[in-house]
């Protein structure tokens, strides 16, 4: 089972940018937790950070015939970007959207995901915590899958 991280533009400065809103943690330090969940859980990991829109369409993509679950937190993305939402919407692998602050407690623009309506759900507000609930669900959607389709394959044989 693999679970690909994808991280958008400006979360590279976590633990430097606005601590008031995102704290103090680095995105090296999210992924050291998210890596040991998942090797407690046998379950490998990788994680990919862009600053460019295209860069992170062409991960998506690439999770293909890859990944089982897609863990993004599309950033500033998350507001403006119809290609990361039609490639979330291409690819047809569960994808969970996160972000560390509550983006309907903060400006307007915030308010409205493109992406979220394409994902399995959405996770916000909750800091580096919310990766830890990412990596719970998506552990739940992917168990659920497989025992899905181990029912089928038995009903079949
Ligand atoms: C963010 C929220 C976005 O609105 C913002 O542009 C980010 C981070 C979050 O994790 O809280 O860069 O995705």
């Amino acid at each position: 089972m693999k679970i690909v991280v994808i991280q958008g533009p400006n979360l590279n400065m976590l633990g430097v940018r606005e601590q008031n809103i995102y704290g103090p943690m680095k995105l090296e330090d999210i992924h050291a937790q998210m890596k040991s969940f998942a090797d407690q859980n046998k379950i490998e990991i990788e994680f990919f950070q862009s600053n460019l829109e295209g860069e992170i369409v062409d991960k998506i993509q690439e999770c293909i015939g890859d990944a089982d679950g897609i863990i993004i937190n599309p950033a500033a993305y998350t507001h403006t970007s119809i290609a990361i939402r039609d490639a979330v919407s291409a690819v047809q692998i569960p994808t969970l959207e996160v972000h560390l602050s509550n983006i309907y407690q903060r400006e307007e623009f915030r308010h409205k995901s493109l992406i979220a309506p394409v994902c399995a759900g959405q996770i916000t507000g909750m800091g580096p915590f919310s990766y830890h609930l990412a990596m719970v669900g998506m552990t739940q959607i992917l168990s659920e899958i497989k025992m899905i389709k181990a029912k089928q394959a038995q009903a079949s044989k």
